[in-house]
């Protein structure tokens, strides 16, 4: 019997090329999402199984911990990649939206780690896979919920690599820019001009969700903690590590323009309609 993994998310974007890339190895897959539709899809077209999950609520997940206990007796690989997009200036984003944005892209994470740790120590066995994001590690201006929600993502694997390990528990921080996916439909952002520059991005980007699948599946082959997806931010993140002041300029540069729109922005909505 091939080895069991369950995909948060996997309905579509990154998830459903990771449920993919797994199942064509032989690997059991179980989709979980809020997206009925396009679970069941996944599911049936990868051969897999599906069940609806919100990582918002403990009640779902339980409900995941007991399918795996009860169909697979337990589960070798959890990937906690369902997740939101937002943007924003820290002025304009709301607390429910900062609610919003840590419930799912953080807590969602903590939750499903909370909930399987126990079942992969008791195996003495276990591999955790949060999907975090380049954001986490280079804080552009503009996105600040996102970046703060992602760094979470990457501090809580961090920790959960070195407590985990004398169980034979293993834990992977996966970290993609932008990628082609259906990310842009989730985003909430108070600034129009913010929201279009993250579409931008995301529609410029060269590499594709089936590359990430693939370094993933690598990862959790040899056991990888870091996975950065991008060559250009593997060089940027070596550039604010070696030469932070040469790393700043393009940001810098960037931020400058992106105020002159946003303060347009600002203006066009002061003007009475
Ligand atoms: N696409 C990018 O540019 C990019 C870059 C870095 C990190 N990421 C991260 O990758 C992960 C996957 O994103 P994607 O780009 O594939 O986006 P996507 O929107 O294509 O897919 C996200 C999936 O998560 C599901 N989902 C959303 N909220 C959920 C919830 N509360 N409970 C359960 N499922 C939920 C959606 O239904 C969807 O199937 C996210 O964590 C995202 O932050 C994406």
């Amino acid at each position: 019997m091939g080895r069991r993994i369950l995909i948060t998310g996997g309905a579509g974007g990154l998830g459903l090329a990771m449920a993919r890339r797994f199942a064509r190895d032989g690997w059991r897959v179980l989709v979980a999402d809020l997206d009925e539709a396009a679970g069941q899809a996944a599911a049936k077209e990868i051969g897999g199984a599906f069940h609806r999950c919100d990582v918002r609520s403990d009640a779902d997940w339980a409900a995941l911990r007991d399918w795996c206990e009860r169909e697979w007796d337990g589960l070798d690989v959890l990937v906690n990649n369902a997740g939101v997009s937002g943007s924003g200036r820290i002025e304009r984003i709301d607390m429910a939206d900062w609610d919003w944005m840590l419930d799912i892209n953080l807590k969602g994470v903590v939750r499903g780690c909370r909930t399987f740790v126990p079942m992969f120590k008791q195996q003495r066995s276990g591999h955790i896979v949060n999907v975090a994001s380049m954001a986490g590690l280079m804080n552009l201006p503009g996105m600040v919920s996102y970046n703060v929600a992602k760094a979470g993502v990457v501090s809580l694997s961090e920790t959960l690599r070195y407590e985990l390990e004398p169980y034979g528990v293993r834990a992977t921080a996966v970290c993609p820019s932008f990628v082609k996916t259906n990310i842009g439909g989730s985003m909430r952002s108070p600034d129009p001009v913010l929201a279009k520059l993250a579409s931008r991005w995301i529609e410029g980007s060269k590499v594709t969700a089936e590359q990430v699948a693939d370094q993933v599946f690598d990862a959790v082959r040899t056991g990888r903690f870091r996975v950065i997806t991008h060559p250009e931010a593997r060089a940027a993140l070596r550039l604010k590590r070696f030469f932070p002041r040469i790393a700043d300029r393009p940001i810098r540069r960037m931020w400058r323009k992106t105020t002159a729109a946003l303060e347009k922005q600002d203006t066009a909505e002061k003007r009475p309609s």
